[in-house]
């Protein structure tokens, strides 16, 4: 459904410029401005995307005013109560739920497509002993393509699926691979009669010397995190990975880039660097200065783990690992934990302060992911890592979809260009 919109000039006589508005199924309208350009000379400015959707999409629809998340229009608290993780994965990648059938061969073909060509092992190898394991999994995602030639033709559906299911079926591989070179042990292969999540603990966990059973609770709550953290529509890393598919460039390519944007700080880095800050605080009798160095403007230093871009009332993602976070201390470390007791300190003064109630800002996702990924022995370092397992099927499912769009074509935002006019080249004996 279309509709118009006039973009007039305050002392213009005529009706303005006619541009089209796009209707969506839910979520404000959007302006279309694409041909702009081309029709007015006229470029739209908007640096952060603060005002812009960059494409049409069918698989997750986020409300963030009243803090909605759905995935294929399922509502995550639903998903997170019922769903298991590689069920959400084929919904997110196909569309709909799967039958018992269709679940049962999904999670065959991902079961059978976690062990890694051999000769990739070399490459953990050839990083430095401490590496950051995101470090590792941008290099070796990114290798993928030298390795799985038989899938790289990106105008071939059948190709597009086989690569978007190595690589969920993989990241878990190549991510307890780089746990196991920044701890210096050997590297364990997947075992095919573990679910996901529990391979996963496994291929961390266990050694050539001893298995490893993973606890229930530590299963089922790495199953809940990675659902939530499945896709969240265009966020940084997703539209990395679009922008990267745009010009053809391969799967691996596109995603190794999707990891690389999601490791910052302000994005899926958030979860350790809130450890981090948490370490740092130490301890509740020094909550007040870090929120006074949060709220002064010359200081760089911000709240990990609160505000968001998208929710200005609350993280549905948030509430439930609250009430997770809490079960997994209870049943696998100690209730009293003094990290958990200052993380929650924390939160209830944030919450009455001035400074962010005003500017709308809660607790994200990654407040309480951390925490619960440190209650799962989890080291720091790796809990971005897991993020980036997650968010594997969003980025497939969102290149799939861009893939199949007979609209689709190469990204090139514009600029408004400040710099100097032109000028004449001053050769080198005449600089002063
Ligand atoms: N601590 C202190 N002040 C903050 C914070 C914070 N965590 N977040 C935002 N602000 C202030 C900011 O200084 C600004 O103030 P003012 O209007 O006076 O200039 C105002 O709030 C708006 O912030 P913004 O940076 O313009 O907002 P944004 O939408 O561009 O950024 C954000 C969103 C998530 C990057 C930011 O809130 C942030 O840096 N948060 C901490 C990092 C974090 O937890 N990131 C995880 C996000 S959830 C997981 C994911 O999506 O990957």
């Amino acid at each position: 459904m279309t509709d118009k919109y006039y973009l007039k000039q305050e002392d213009a006589s005529d009706n303005g410029i006619e541009l089209t508005v796009r209707k969506p199924i839910q979520g404000p309208p959007a302006i279309d401005v694409t041909k702009l350009y081309r029709d007015q000379g006229l470029f739209t400015y908007d640096p952060g995307f603060m005002s812009t959707a960059s494409c049409e999409s069918n698989i997750t629809y986020i409300d963030g005013e009243a803090g909605i998340l759905e995935y294929r229009g399922y509502p995550i608290e639903q998903l997170a109560a019922e769903a298991d993780y590689v069920e959400v994965a084929y919904l997110l990648l196909y569309g709909e739920l799967p039958n018992s059938t269709q679940l049962q061969e999904f999670d065959e073909i991902i079961t059978h497509h976690t062990m890694l060509n051999e000769n990739l092992k070399d490459f953990f190898g050839g990083f430095h002993y401490d590496a950051h394991p995101m470090a590792i999994m941008v290099g070796v995602v990114g290798s993928l393509s030298a390795f799985y030639h038989d899938s790289l033709d990106i105008n071939n559906p059948r190709h597009r699926e086989i690569s978007a299911h190595r690589l969920i079926a993989k990241m878990p591989t190549i991510a307890a691979a780089s746990y196991k070179h920044n701890v210096s042990e050997p590297i364990i292969y997947p075992s095919n009669d573990l679910s996901y999540c529990a391979n996963l603990l496994q291929m961390m966990f266990a050694t050539p010397c001893e298995s490893y059973q993973p606890h229930p609770i530590a299963v089922q709550a790495m199953n809940l995190l990675f659902i939530l953290h499945a896709d969240h529509e265009q966020n940084a890393s997703t539209s990395t990975v679009r922008l990267a598919g745009s010009s053809q460039a391969n799967p691996f390519a596109c995603i190794a880039a999707g990891i690389a944007s999601l490791w910052g700080p302000a994005h899926g880095g958030a979860n350790e660097a809130v450890l981090n800050m948490l370490t740092e605080i130490g301890d509740v009798s020094n909550i007040d200065h870090y929120i006074d160095k949060a709220k002064d403007k010359k200081d760089s230093f911000r709240l990990m783990g609160f505000g968001h871009r998208v929710y200005k009332n609350f993280d549905p993602r948030a509430n439930i690992l609250r009430e997770m976070s809490k079960k997994v201390l209870e049943e696998l470390a100690d209730s009293n934990n003094p990290t958990f007791e200052l993380a929650l300190r924390l939160e209830e003064i944030a919450l009455k302060d001035d400074y962010f109630l005003e500017r709308k800002l809660y607790p994200n996702v990654d407040f309480y992911s951390g925490i619960i990924y440190r209650a799962l022995n989890i080291p720091n370092n790796m809990f971005t890592v897991m993020f980036a397992i997650a968010r594997t099927v969003g980025w497939v499912s969102h290149w799939m979809e861009m893939m199949s769009d007979p609209k689709q074509r190469i990204g090139r935002p514009r600029q408004v260009y400040m710099g100097p006019s032109r000028r004449d080249f001053i050769p080198l004996k005449n600089r002063s």
